[in-house]
């Protein structure tokens, strides 16, 4: 008996060795830490904290908390321009890193949440596992006008990088732009808001959507009321079982942003 359960128990490690602890590598330059929730929760500057409308539960949440600035570090925060946080599911969000500093001077505040080990969160809602075991959350996101998609939940991957216009140059619109163009700053609402799932002409770091640049881009073939209405709502354009995109509403997406960043799309199929 005692040797068979023996064998359950040593199978099941094997089977899900994620239950031996799951780490959050966190990667600036050469150096990668690979931090535990168990050691992530012992910080001293581990706090509780309530987010009012959580981006991902629809409602307001309690969590132990680490803050997003304490575990970047002043040195790397003035070296990268970018985060880059992977999720589990190659969802891949690029926070600007001015966003994040920007807590000190009275905007937004960015904290890792951190699941407590035998204190599960409860499921996302339609999902069977929670956001766990570490999701990136902002206090007053109204502040610094924190994007939807700047909410990276069962976050695997922290890492210091170049502004995503410097490492992918072929998501820049033309250099004689105007510094007000709609394109201009569409391209930032794409960078925020789209680019954690899709790729422009191959730039950009997740592949849950298709890229929006090659071989066609959607302004080629998608008449504009039916891209505004795709964006607002897939579901009233198309449906399918396995359909993923969420809606951005707009609160997610002022009318002013959803132009900006077709205005992009259009500007980036013509150059
Ligand atoms: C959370 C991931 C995610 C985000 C964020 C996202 N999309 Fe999508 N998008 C998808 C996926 C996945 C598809 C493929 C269809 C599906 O499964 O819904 C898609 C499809 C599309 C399509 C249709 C392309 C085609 O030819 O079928 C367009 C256009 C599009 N997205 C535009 C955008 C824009 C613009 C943004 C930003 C405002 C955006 N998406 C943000 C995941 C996302």
């Amino acid at each position: 008996m005692l040797k068979a359960l023996l064998f359950l128990a040593v199978a099941l490690l094997a089977a899900f060795p994620a239950c031996a602890g799951e780490a959050l590598s966190v990667t600036f330059g050469d150096d990668t830490r690979s931090l535990t929730a168990e050691e992530l929760l012992k910080r001293p500057d581990a706090a509780t904290i309530e987010i009012a409308d959580d981006v991902s539960y629809h409602k307001a949440m309690r969590y132990r908390a680490v803050p997003l600035v304490a575990l970047i570090g002043k040195e790397a925060a003035e070296r990268f321009e970018t985060l880059e946080v992977r999720a589990a599911d190659g969802f891949v969000s690029q926070i600007p890193m001015q966003l994040v500093a920007g807590a000190a001077q009275g905007g937004s505040v960015a904290w890792v949440a951190i699941e407590p080990p035998g204190e599960p969160w409860p499921p996302l809602p339609g999902k069977d596992a929670s956001a766990g075991p570490f999701y990136v959350v902002w206090q007053n996101p109204e502040r610094s006008k924190v994007g939807t998609e700047l909410w990276p939940y069962q976050t695997v991957a922290i890492s210091g990088m170049q502004s995503p216009a410097q490492r992918w140059p072929q998501i820049a619109v033309d250099d004689g732009l105007a510094a007000d163009a709609p394109a201009r700053r569409g391209q930032a609402v794409f960078v925020t808001q789209c680019m954690p799932c899709h790729r422009m002409k191959g730039g950009g770091a997740a592949d849950i959507g298709p890229d929006l640049g090659a071989p066609m881009n959607p302004t080629q073939y998608l008449t504009p009321q039916g891209l505004r209405a795709l964006i607002r709502n897939p579901k009233s354009v198309r449906t399918w079982p396995q359909q993923q995109m969420p809606g951005f509403t707009e609160k997610a997406l002022s009318d002013s942003d959803l132009d900006a960043v077709i205005a992009y799309l259009g500007h980036m199929a013509a150059h």
